[in-house]
C-alpha cells in the first residue's frame, strides 16, 4: 500500500499564498458525480507519478459520520465542529482509495446510496467546507497532485497549473455509476441511480457555496460519446504539454 496522501489537518500557510504560481504542479479536475473524475485522477497521476485526491471522500466521510451520530444537515455549526475534528486518512491502493476516520476503514460504508444523497446536502454548509479547506490545501503543498471534486480550480486550487472539467450526459453517467457499484458488489436499480444523479446535480450546482461549475480556463471535456481510455489519453497528452514530458 502507498503511504498515505495525508498531512495534519494544518491551515494553508500564508506564505504559500503569495509565493504560489500558475505554474503549480497541480491538475484539478471537477465535474459532477459518474463523470468519471475519479478513475481519471487516479490514471493520471499513475501515469505522471503523481499522488491523487479524492476529495468527494472527505466530504462522504464526514457524511457517514455525522450521520451516525445523528446529525442532519439542518444542524450546521454541530456539522463543521465535527468535520473540523475527524481524522480523515486517504490512502491510495491501485484503484481504490481506502478511506479511514480515525482508526475505522469506511471505504465500503461511504460508498452507500445513502450516503451519496446526504453527503451531497452536507457538503453545502459552508462551516463543513471551511473545515475540509485548510486538509486539502496542506495535501497539495508539495504539488504533484492530480485533485478531484467539485471546486478544485475555483476554490481550493485556484492557482492549479492545469484545470479540468468534466461532463457527460446524465444517463452516461448513471450507466457508469451503476457499473463501478456491481464491480464493487452494490447493486442499485439504473433509475434509482438516474434521479440520485439528477437531484445531486442540480444541488451541488446550485448551493450558495462553492457551486459546481468550470473553473476560469478550464479545460472542458464532454465524454458522454468517449470511452474513459480516450478521456485519459487526451487529458495526460494536455498535462504533458503543460508541464513537459
Ligand atoms: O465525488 P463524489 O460523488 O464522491 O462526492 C460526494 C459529494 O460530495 C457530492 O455530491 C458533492 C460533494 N463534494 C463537494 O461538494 N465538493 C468536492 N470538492 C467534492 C465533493
Amino acid at each position: 500500500m502507498a503511504p498515505p496522501a495525508h498531512a495534519p489537518n494544518a491551515p494553508f500557510p500564508a506564505k504559500r499564498k503569495g509565493s504560489m504560481e500558475k505554474s503549480d504542479r497541480i491538475i484539478t479536475i471537477d465535474g459532477p458525480a459518474g463523470s468519471g473524475k475519479s478513475t481519471l485522477a487516479r490514471n493520471l497521476a499513475q501515469a505522471l507519478g503523481w499522488s491523487c485526491l479524492d476529495t468527494g471522500a472527505l466530504y462522504r466521510a464526514v457524511a457517514l459520520v455525522a450521520d451516525e451520530r445523528g446529525l442532519t444537515p439542518s444542524q450546521a455549526s454541530e456539522a463543521g465542529a465535527l468535520a473540523a475534528s475527524l481524522d480523515i486518512r486517504l490512502y491510495v491502493d491501485g484503484s481504490e482509495t481506502l478511506v479511514v476516520v480515525g482508526d475505522r476503514d469506511v471505504t465500503g460504508l461511504i460508498r452507500s446510496p445513502g450516503i451519496s444523497s446526504l453527503s451531497s446536502r452536507f457538503s453545502a454548509i459552508p462551516e463543513v467546507r471551511g473545515a475540509l479547506l485548510g486538509l486539502q490545501r496542506s495535501l497539495g503543498q508539495k504539488g504533484h497532485l492530480v485533485a478531484e471534486g467539485r471546486d478544485m480550480g475555483t476554490v481550493v486550487f485556484p492557482l492549479a497549473g492545469l484545470k479540468f472539467f468534466l461532463t457527460a450526459s446524465p444517463e452516461t453517467r448513471a450507466g457508469r455509476r451503476q457499473l463501478q457499484l456491481a464491480r464493487e458488489g452494490v447493486f442499485v436499480d439504473p433509475l434509482d441511480i438516474l434521479s440520485d444523479i439528477e437531484a445531486r446535480d442540480y444541488a451541488d450546482s446550485n448551493r450558495e457555496t462553492a457551486r459546481l461549475e468550470p473553473a476560469e480556463g478550464a479545460f472542458h471535456i464532454d465524454s458522454t460519446d468517449m470511452s474513459l481510455f480516450q478521456v485519459e489519453t487526451i487529458m495526460i497528452g494536455e498535462a504533458k504539454r503543460v508541464f513537459g514530458p
